[in-house]
Formats: C-alpha cells, structure tokens, sequence
C-alpha cells in the first residue's frame, strides 16, 4: 500500500511539474537506438554524449534534434531491445 501511495505521488508531481513534457512519463518509450546500430554503439553511456549529436547548437549535426534536451537518463527511454 505504502509503495503505491508513493509512485502516485510522484506520478502527480511529474504531471504536475513537467508541463508539457507529461506525455514522456506516462510509460511511454521513445524510439530505441538499437534500431540504427549504424549511428550508435555500447561506448555511448551518458547524456552529454547523446547530446553532442542531438542538440548541437551550432547545426553542425545531421541527427534528429532531441525536443527534450533537459531530460536526464536518456537510455532510460532509448534503449529498448528491438
Ligand atoms: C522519459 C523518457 C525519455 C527520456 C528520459 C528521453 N527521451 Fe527522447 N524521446 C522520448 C519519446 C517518448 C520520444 C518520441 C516522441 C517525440 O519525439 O516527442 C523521444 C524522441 C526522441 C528523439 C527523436 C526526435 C525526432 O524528432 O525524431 C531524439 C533524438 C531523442 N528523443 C533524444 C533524447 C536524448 C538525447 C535524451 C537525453 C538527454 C532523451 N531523448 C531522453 C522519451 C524520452
Ligand atoms: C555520433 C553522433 C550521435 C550520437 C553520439 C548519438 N546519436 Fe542518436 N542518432 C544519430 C543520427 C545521425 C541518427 C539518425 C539515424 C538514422 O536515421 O538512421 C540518430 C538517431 C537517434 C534516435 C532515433 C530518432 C528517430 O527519429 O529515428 C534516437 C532516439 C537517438 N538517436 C537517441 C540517442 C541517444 C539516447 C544517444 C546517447 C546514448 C545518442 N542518440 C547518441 C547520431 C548520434
């Protein structure tokens, strides 16, 4: 009972103060970089690497700009077995 009344509350805090960035906690997985091996491999860990190609603020990149560059754990939602 304790466990589910603690992942609600967090549950409405995410909604609550995520704004429009709520759809992303709702169980809902982005598109897995496992599905272009090409582009990405077991060396990629951590965020700012992701981000080195994913917000590269000068256009430099040719990848698909993230709409959530504030989000931490990317591999949370993009590393999904495919
Ligand atoms: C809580 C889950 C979650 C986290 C954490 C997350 N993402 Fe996403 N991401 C999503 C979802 C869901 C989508 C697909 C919906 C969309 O594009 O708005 C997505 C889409 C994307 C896309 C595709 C955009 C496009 O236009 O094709 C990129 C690139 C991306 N994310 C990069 C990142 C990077 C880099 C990070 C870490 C800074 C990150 N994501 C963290 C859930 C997440
Ligand atoms: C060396 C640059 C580079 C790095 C580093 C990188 N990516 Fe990518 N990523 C790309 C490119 C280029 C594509 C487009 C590949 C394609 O279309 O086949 C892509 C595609 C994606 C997609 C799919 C977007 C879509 O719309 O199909 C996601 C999600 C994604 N990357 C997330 C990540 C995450 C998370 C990390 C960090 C673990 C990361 N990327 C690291 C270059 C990079």
């Amino acid at each position: 009972m304790k466990k589910q009344l603690l992942g609600l509350t967090l549950l409405v805090i995410l909604v609550t103060s995520g704004g429009c960035a709520y759809r992303y906690y709702l169980g809902m997985h982005g598109p897995s970089i496992k599905e272009s091996p090409q582009m990405h491999n077991d060396s990629l860990k951590d965020d700012p690497q992701c981000l080195g190609c994913h917000q590269a603020k000068d256009g430099s990149s040719d990848a698909p700009q993230t709409s959530h560059p504030h989000f931490k754990g990317c591999l949370a939602c993009h590393n999904d077995p495919v």
